[in-house]
């Protein structure tokens, strides 16, 4: 067992685990933040789907000894009030339906609207082709994102 400090939605954490353990293992297990789900445990799902220094990293496939002084952000740390645009736009559109896969598709969807805060059907296909949805949400996901974008704009006039 190692002691390792981390970054985690701006507060400073410690944990005491085996350096291999997966980032998701600490977040969900020792430090309690469920928000972000295990789906496939192998990279091929997006339900782990945090921000490491803003870029969107699987947690399943990131042993916490990699992971430094870098800055992590988890589903519960996207906005203080739980009011992101992309957080706002899917209250609105009623975007989730089983809900399990929906933590990991905001936080790669935030991370494409912080590169792109306009993005085409094409660019959102794109960058949420790694996150399945076994329920089918992906029409009502990518609305979701063109009501966030719009939110973005009004909310910065
Ligand atoms: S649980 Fe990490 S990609 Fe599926
Ligand atoms: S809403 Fe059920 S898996 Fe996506």
């Amino acid at each position: 067992m190692s002691e390792f400090i981390l970054n985690i939605n701006g507060i400073v954490q410690t944990t005491d685990v085996a350096p291999d353990t997966p980032l998701l293992w600490v977040l969900r297990d020792h430090l309690k933040l469920v928000g972000t789900k295990f789906g496939c445990g192998i990279g091929q799902c997006g339900a782990c789907t945090v921000h490491i220094n803003g870029a969107p990293t699987r947690a399943c496939l990131t042993s916490v000894d990699s992971v430094g002084q870098s800055r992590i952000t988890t589903i519960e740390g996207l906005d203080a009030n739980g009011a992101h645009p992309l957080q706002q736009a899917w209250q609105e559109l009623d975007v989730p339906q089983c809900g399990y896969c929906q933590a990991g598709q905001i936080m790669t969807a935030a991370a494409l609207l912080k590169k792109s805060p306009n993005p085409s059907d094409d660019e959102i296909d794109k960058a949420l082709a790694g996150n399945l949805c076994r329920c089918g949400t992906y029409l009502r996901i990518r609305a979701g994102i063109h009501r966030a974008a719009e939110i973005s704009a009004q909310e910065a006039i």
